[in-house]
């Protein structure tokens, strides 16, 4: 669905993140509705690499992006270098989704210059193009502030949540001093959807539980998971909050959920609904500290800022998604 009378066709569109989840399915969203927009996709894909948690450094995957007919180019925003190529390019739109997503990474230092220092390349490059940023924060930025989580009120309780609050400072300071620009930062919430498979141990419980499922397991939670409940949002819905951010009433960092938290026993009971199996729930303790047990985007200023309304319900997304979840299911992870 197009989501703004903004016409995308002839414009410049860089996709920071565009092998991974979200940056992925805006690639697709403007192929599909702006065929004439020219997108071009910088993402450092994939290495072999691992962080000291065992997950991969990067999930971008080029499975992600068979039939993208855009311009890739690879390159690591820790790179100077790699960032030059793209001042060949004067962007109209810049999504910056690129990022340690793993909130599980505690290395500081590589948080840190990974997710905030390349932040600066690119408020510079939006300002030297007179192009509007969209970039992506979290709700990792609230840790365990209580619900529903309001802009302003903030305690990031890990290196990855404090990264996207520093980034929400900065913009906020460039776009004071510097009136003219757009700057947006949207704090997304727990995102579901097509094209997080690569995420692996980092990807969503729907996909995760649903894959548990389809094997013909018990789906396995925390103990006390019908009591933990996050504001999960359907990938659509974030496409459409970063469509509606090109249009912004003011600039400023908006909660992207649907304010209606849910619960993990729900995704798994919603799967079996949905599977049409009863195969129970196995439950085993929790192991981490700082775990956020209830979040819920408090969207009024995205409603009335973005025009931002989210459309799927838990229900509504599972079912969306469920065929991709099937596909998938016996593709190995590479
Ligand atoms: N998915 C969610 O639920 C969620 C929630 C809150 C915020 N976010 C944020 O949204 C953005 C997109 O998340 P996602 O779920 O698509 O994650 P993702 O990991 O699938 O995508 C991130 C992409 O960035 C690329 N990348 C990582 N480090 C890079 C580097 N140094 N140089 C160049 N590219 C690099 C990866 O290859 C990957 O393709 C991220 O900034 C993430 O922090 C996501």
């Amino acid at each position: 669905m197009k989501y703004s009378k903004t016409n995308f066709d002839n414009k410049t569109i860089l996709i920071t993140g565009g092998a991974g989840f979200i940056g992925s399915n805006l690639a697709f969203y403007f192929q599909e509705y702006y065929p004439d927009s020219k997108i071009v996709i910088f993402d450092c894909f994939r290495s072999e690499a691992k962080f000291s948690n065992g997950n991969l450094k990067s999930f971008g995957h080029y499975k992600n992006l068979i039939g993208f007919t855009g311009d890739i180019i690879c390159g690591n925003i820790n790179n100077p270098d790699d960032l030059a190529l793209l001042n060949q390019t004067k962007f109209d739109y810049i999504f910056h989704q690129a990022a340690i997503s793993d909130t599980r990474v505690y290395d500081q230092e590589i948080v840190m210059k990974t997710n905030v220092n390349s932040f600066f390349w690119f408020l510079e490059k939006t300002k030297k193009d007179n192009a509007t940023l969209i970039y992506a924060s979290s709700a990792a930025t609230y840790g365990s502030m209580t619900s529903p989580q309001k802009i302003g009120f903030e305690n990031p309780e890990n290196p990855y949540g404090y990264s996207k609050y520093v980034m929400d400072q900065i913009a906020y300071r460039y776009a004071r001093e510097n009136p003219d620009m757009q700057v947006i930062g949207l704090r997304f919430f727990n995102v579901f959807g097509p094209r997080e498979y690569f995420k692996a141990k980092t990807s969503s419980m729907v996909i995760q539980l649903g894959h548990q499922i389809l094997n013909g397991q018990a789906p396995r939670l925390f103990e006390n998971s019908d009591a933990i409940l996050r504001d999960f949002i359907f990938i659509e819905d974030v496409i459409q909050a970063n469509i509606k951010a090109c249009n912004p009433k003011t600039n400023g960092v908006f909660n992207v959920g649907t304010g209606l938290p849910r619960s993990f026993q729900d995704i798994a009971d919603i799967l079996q609904i949905e599977l049409g199996v009863d195969l129970g729930t196995e439950y085993f303790p929790n192991p981490f500290k700082g775990y956020q047990t209830h979040t819920q985007a408090d969207i009024t200023s995205s409603r009335e800022n973005l025009n931002f309304n989210p459309t799927f319900s838990l229900e509504d997304g599972i079912r969306a998604y469920l065929p991709e979840i099937k596909r998938l299911h016996n593709e190995p992870l590479e």
